[in-house]
Formats: structure tokens, C-alpha cells, sequence
């Protein structure tokens, strides 16, 4: 039998925005397993912009809280309330449309395993996992004097 962690409730709004690698893009986490390689985390993206191109090794599900977005390979456009699913194997490159910078695009993401992040040439710049996930929010903590919360289910 698969081992599922004790039911919780985790209040978003007590845990901070970390940084992801620019000052236009922030996550919370939220909840991370490392025994499955998943996480769940907010997505806020400040102004309008590429935010990065990726591959997924495993599912996405996505739903949108607030601003609009679309991925340059697909032809749709995500906007408040949309649901969104991703494939594995799924390469896209998020745009964020926001339109007042007041209301930041923000969207729930749960990520079923690696994301593989490219640069400008394709190549393969960075690997995002469970781990690193929850890496960036214990240093953003530490660098920050706040004592991480307990997310790790
Ligand atoms: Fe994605």
C-alpha cells in the first residue's frame, strides 16, 4: 500500500514569496514530497514577459488565480479560473500577459517531477526537483532570519 502522508492545511498567505532566479518571478512553496519527486507551489509573476522556457519529465496541472499567461507553442491563452495540464515530454515557454501591475499573474501549480530549463540555444541550463525546490526556499529563509514552515509531506 502507497504511504500517504496525515491530512494538513497549510495557510498560503503565512509563507513568503522566494525569489526565482529574477526579480519578476516568485514562488511559494507549498507543499513538497521528496519520496515522489512532486511539489505544489504558487506562481506569481510580476510584469509582462518571457519567464522561461522548459521541458516537463513528468505531468503539470495548473490553475489560474489571478492575470493571464500563455506558452509561445501553444494557442491558447490562460486566464482566472482556466485549468491547465501538461504533458510529460511538454516543451513551452511561459509569457506572462499582465496588464496592471497592481494584479501579478499569480497560478497554482502542481508539478508531478523534474522541469528541465533551457537557455536562449536550447541547452539544458538548469534541473528543477524536488530538492531544489525545497533548497531555494530553506536558503531564502535562512538569508531572511524566518524559520522555514513545515511543508515537506
Ligand atoms: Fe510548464
Amino acid at each position: 500500500m502507497t504511504e500517504h502522508a496525515p491530512d494538513f492545511l497549510v495557510q498560503t498567505a503565512d509563507l513568503p514569496w522566494v525569489p526565482q532566479g529574477s526579480n519578476n518571478v516568485w514562488f511559494k512553496p507549498i507543499r513538497i514530497n521528496l519520496k515522489k519527486g512532486t511539489w505544489v507551489n504558487l506562481l506569481k509573476v510580476a510584469r509582462s514577459g518571457v519567464v522561461n522556457r522548459h521541458r516537463h519529465l513528468a505531468e503539470v496541472e495548473g490553475w489560474v488565480l489571478q492575470g493571464k499567461w500563455h506558452y509561445i507553442e501553444h494557442d491558447w491563452q490562460a486566464s482566472p479560473g482556466a485549468y491547465v495540464y501538461e504533458p510529460p515530454g511538454d516543451v513551452h515557454t511561459l509569457v506572462a500577459d499582465v496588464e496592471d501591475e497592481s494584479q501579478p499573474m499569480l497560478t497554482l501549480f502542481s508539478i508531478h517531477g523534474p522541469i528541465e530549463y533551457m537557455d536562449a540555444d536550447g541547452n539544458l541550463a538548469y534541473v528543477e526537483t524536488a530538492e531544489t525546490k525545497l533548497k531555494r526556499y530553506t536558503d531564502y529563509c535562512k538569508e531572511a532570519g524566518i524559520e522555514p514552515a513545515d511543508i515537506v509531506f
